[in-house]
């Protein structure tokens, strides 16, 4: 069986301005010590603050990402930011189709999958975000949402492209609602996904890819949840604003 590398990627949102993104950075620099981690830890800050993310986490193990990319490469797209630009303010991922996106922005798959192709072609890591609503689950279709979202979002990406795909599982029911799915219930949808993946591309593909679960990931949680044999890592909301936590999870 391969060593899947754990990823735990925390997810700011619309918080942290200059000041607050320093001190969250200098407070993780100062509980998470290199040499000790054996998971890679992902930083996503607003757009404004990548800049100076970048600056504070040189010389530390930390990678950083974005929360959303444009799929064209420039032009009239008032508002947007390219994959390029990402790239050149120092990102490594990109986190495309969190279900705030998709609910508030309405993202749709088509739409998603347009910015996944970009952003792979641009050489970055796409954490791609699936998951169901409550009403989904209630009625019994997690996997068909499931199964819909990753084949939408997916079209004509290449087993070679998929090498730099993350998929987090983030139940929407367990977003910022303190209610976590259990690790069982996440390791279900994990297995499930990674059977979509075997069907779609191969075993190997299957085997490889990394999948987070995010949703009220805590560092209570974290530990259990990170010990299931299909839970890759965590994306992590709003745990990840707080060094405490955060450090509490990448360390659990
Ligand atoms: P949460 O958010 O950890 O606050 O539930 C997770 C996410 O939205 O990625």
């Amino acid at each position: 069986m391969t060593q899947r590398k754990q990823i735990i990627a925390g997810n700011w949102k619309m918080n942290g301005t200059l000041s607050e993104t320093a001190n969250l950075i200098n407070g993780l620099k100062q509980k998470i010590i290199s040499s000790s981690l054996n998971r890679e830890v992902v930083l996503c800050p607003p757009f404004t603050s990548l800049i100076l993310a970048n600056e504070l986490i040189k010389d530390t193990p930390f990678k950083l990402g974005a929360q959303n990319v444009h799929f064209e490469a420039k032009g009239a797209y008032t508002g947007e930011v390219s994959a390029e630009m990402l790239k050149e303010a120092g990102c490594k991922y990109v986190i495309i189709g969190h279900s705030e996106r998709r609910a508030y922005f309405q993202e749709d798959d088509a739409f998603i999958n347009k910015k996944v192709k970009k952003t792979i072609a641009t050489g970055l890591t796409v954490i791609l975000c699936v998951g169901e609503t409550l009403e989904e689950r209630e009625k019994g279709i997690t996997n068909q949402v499931v199964k819909a979202q990753l084949t939408g979002s997916l079209q004509n990406v290449s087993e070679k492209e998929l090498e730099n795909i993350i998929i987090a599982y983030e139940p929407v029911w367990a977003i910022g609602t303190g209610k976590t799915a259990t690790p069982e219930q996440a390791n279900e949808v994990h297995e499930y996904i990674r059977a979509v993946i075997s069907g779609g591309y191969s075993a190997a593909a299957a085997e490889r890819l990394i999948i987070q679960y995010g949703g009220s990931v805590k560092p209570d949680n974290a530990k259990e949840l990170l010990s299931m044999p299909h839970i890759d890592g965590a994306l992590v909301g709003g745990a990840s604003l707080k060094a405490d936590d955060f450090a509490g999870i990448v360390l659990a």
